[in-house]
């Protein structure tokens, strides 16, 4: 791709030109693509206005650049290999013939439920190739797919399914995970009993156990492609038009739809792919996230697809059968951009090298990772055991709102510091501001992490509700994108992400807003009020501590029942992903005359902190400080 930087130099020039001439630097990745028809502005709009509008006029489908593209030359060659859950069955692999054939074939079988441009389709499916085909197939026909992470509760599905309005929803019998197998259709049924808006429910057959299917709603995936024609031509789209909604948590209330789009997002998705990870023709990608995330959406399936390379999926976890998993499926197939999450290397490091020092890793060439502050040591030890201190690690730092990654260095072209993630993209102009919203110009500087300029992948809207989209990233700082981070700057210019400065807690990469959790745990029978908060986690990043006021029905019940009624409420509300790992019982809560609870003394009463609180005079009761710290003291020890 003609967008491809292949020195420092060039990245330098690159950046220096989208600031000097955003409108043709961009016009120039842009141009790199297929258009049905041109656009005719390249951006309308600023943070300012209500909306900003790229490549407007435009006429595009974001398949025909991931699928149809490469088909002149390189339809036999493999787009993905998937490797299974269990390493005694077989890898498939798919190439872009394949997939192209089976995304139109999927395509009009969601035409046949009814299925139109605009409609909303959710997947609530494992990690297999028909995730990535239904996916697709959504884009294709011009539907848009909202994925929900197959660890969510029914009711967190629910709550999706219906805030989108899906008309469709895509799964299977049950998914399998390790050793485990997680009931997918049954999950479906409860979030879907008393739905109003799902007409149908297509069931990937993937464990054969028998499952509910009510005779006018639910159908096998197999039953329903039967027959149906591999042409399928892409529905073009213009370039604002919905490609996808993505939910994400935000730190009040339930979690809100990202909105991505046909144009923009392909452009950055295929761009930030070729560069972040400097993929070559012929070399095997693969990143362990599930697509039920903003990094499998645009690096598992879009990024990766739109370059012609060959993207790795794999259904299971990183420690089944053994903490070798990873490493053996690298040697495997040759591995040579390698993504993970650093909750990932934490706990394989705790494992020890031996089932890293096993496998041939000679393959790799750039080791990727996203979702969190990767700690020091855990990028030593990534750098060394896995890379051999040969290959370059990309600290990728981005957001589901971003589309793509922001920040971070290109292979090895550029500078490279542990635990940080490095420059922004040309094209991407990060500004740290202080709280009162004064950039702060010097480096070796510490502030709140904003961008300054549109780019093309960025968030168009909260599905349903414009004002939140509005209030959350665009007004706290008129004319700036607030990212919800904290970073610093060094005296390079190499930013460092330091988290999240808003109620938004990030456990193993997963984000989560303490207020969802709360009203979670409210739910348990006798509790009253609770507050969470998190605190340093080995290999989590962050764990989460919850503090619950119960009753006084419930609390002559043993703690360890109670305590297992929490976590069910939080499983039924959320999933296990969100459990907390401390459940402290408390008989108040530290708040202040007006009634706002000071998290700042919660956090630290999560993290060990005894003595020191600061200014506690404006607590209600500056008594219930002491006590909260004695609870705390006999939880963590034991
Ligand atoms: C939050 C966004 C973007 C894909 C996965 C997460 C944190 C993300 C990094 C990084 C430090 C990071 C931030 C961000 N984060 N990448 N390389 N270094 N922190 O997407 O669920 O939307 O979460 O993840 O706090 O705001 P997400």
């Amino acid at each position: 791709m003609s967008f491809h930087i292949r020195s420092f130099e060039a990245y330098q020039a690159a950046w220096k030109k989208s600031q000097d001439s955003p409108d043709a630097f961009w016009r120039d990745i842009a141009d790199s693509f297929d258009w049905m028809e041109p656009f005719s502005s390249v951006k309308t709009g600023d943070f300012n206005a209500d909306h900003v509008r790229w490549f407007e006029g435009g006429k595009v489908n974001i398949t025909a650049n991931a699928l149809d593209r490469h088909l002149p030359n390189r339809a036999q060659e493999t787009a993905i290999i998937w490797e299974p859950n269990d390493p005694q069955e077989s890898t498939r692999t798919l190439t872009y013939g394949e997939l192209h054939a089976q995304t139109c074939q999927f395509g009009n079988a969601l035409k046949s439920l009814g299925i139109k441009k605009g409609d909303r389709v959710v997947l609530y499916m494992p990690m297999t190739p028909e995730l990535t085909i239904a996916v697709l197939a959504c884009a294709r026909i011009g539907a848009v797919h909202s994925v929900v992470f197959a660890g969510f509760s029914a009711q967190a599905l629910s709550d999706r399914i219906e805030d989108a309005q899906a008309k469709v929803v895509i799964t299977a019998d049950e998914g399998r995970r390790g050793a485990k197998t997680i009931p997918l259709k049954a999950t479906v049924d409860a979030a879907t009993a008393h739905s109003n808006c799902v007409k149908s429910v297509v069931v990937q057959k993937i464990t054969g156990a028998a499952c509910h299917m009510e005779s006018e709603k639910s159908v096998y995936w197999h039953d329903l492609v039967a027959g149906h024609s591999t042409v399928c031509p892409p529905e073009p789209m213009d370039s604002e038009d919905l490609l996808f909604i993505l939910y994400t948590s935000g730190s009040t209330g339930k979690p809100k739809g990202v909105v991505h789009v046909h144009g923009g997002y392909m452009v950055y998705a295929g761009y930030s792919f070729s560069n972040v990870f400097q993929y070559q023709p012929g070399d095997v990608y693969w990143c362990t996230a599930d697509v039920g995330w903003i990094t499998g959406h645009s690096y598992i399936i879009y990024g990766p697809l739109l370059n012609g390379a060959t993207s790795l999926m794999f259904e299971g976890i990183p420690t089944y059968p053994d903490a070798g998993r990873f490493w053996e499926i690298c040697a495997k197939h040759q591995v040579n951009q390698f993504y993970t999450a650093p909750t990932a290397i934490r706990s394989l490091m705790a494992s020890g090298t031996e089932p890293v020092l096993r496998h041939d890793l000679s393959s790799l060439k750039v080791l990727g990772t996203v979702g969190e502050p990767i700690n020091e040591e855990a990028w030593q030890w990534y750098h060394d055991t896995v890379g051999k201190k040969r290959c370059p690690i990309v600290d990728t730092w981005w957001q589901t709102e971003t589309g793509g990654i922001m920040i971070s260095g290109l292979g090895s072209l550029s500078p490279m510091k542990p635990a940080h993630a490095g420059y922004p993209l040309p094209g991407i102009h990060p500004v740290l501001l202080d709280p009162s919203g004064q950039e702060i110009t010097e480096n070796n500087a510490e502030g709140l992490l904003c961008i300054a300029q549109p780019w093309p992948s960025m968030i168009r809207t909260t599905y349903g509700d414009h004002e939140r989209c509005r209030n959350t990233y665009f007004r706290p700082f008129p004319g700036h994108y607030f990212t919800g981070d904290g970073a610093k700057r060094d005296e390079q210019g190499l930013y460092r992400i330091i988290g999240r400065v808003d109620d938004v807690i990030n456990v193993s990469g997963h984000r989560f807003g303490t207020a969802e959790i709360e009203s979670a745990i409210n739910e348990t029978s006798g509790a009253i009020e609770s507050a969470v908060v998190s605190y340093p986690h080995d290999i989590k990043g962050q764990g989460i501590h919850a503090f619950v006021i119960l009753d006084a029905t419930a609390t002559d019940m043993p703690a360890i029942q109670l305590q297992e009624a929490v976590r069910n409420a939080v499983i039924r509300g959320i999933g296990k992903i969100a459990c907390p790992d401390r459940i402290q019982f408390v008989t108040a809560l530290p708040k202040t005359r007006s009634g706002k609870i000071m998290r700042r003394i919660l956090r630290k009463v999560a993290e060990g902190e005894h003595e020191s609180f600061g200014d506690i005079s404006t607590l209600l009761d500056p008594g219930c400080v002491d006590l909260l710290v004695r609870g705390a003291k006999q939880l963590q020890t034991r």
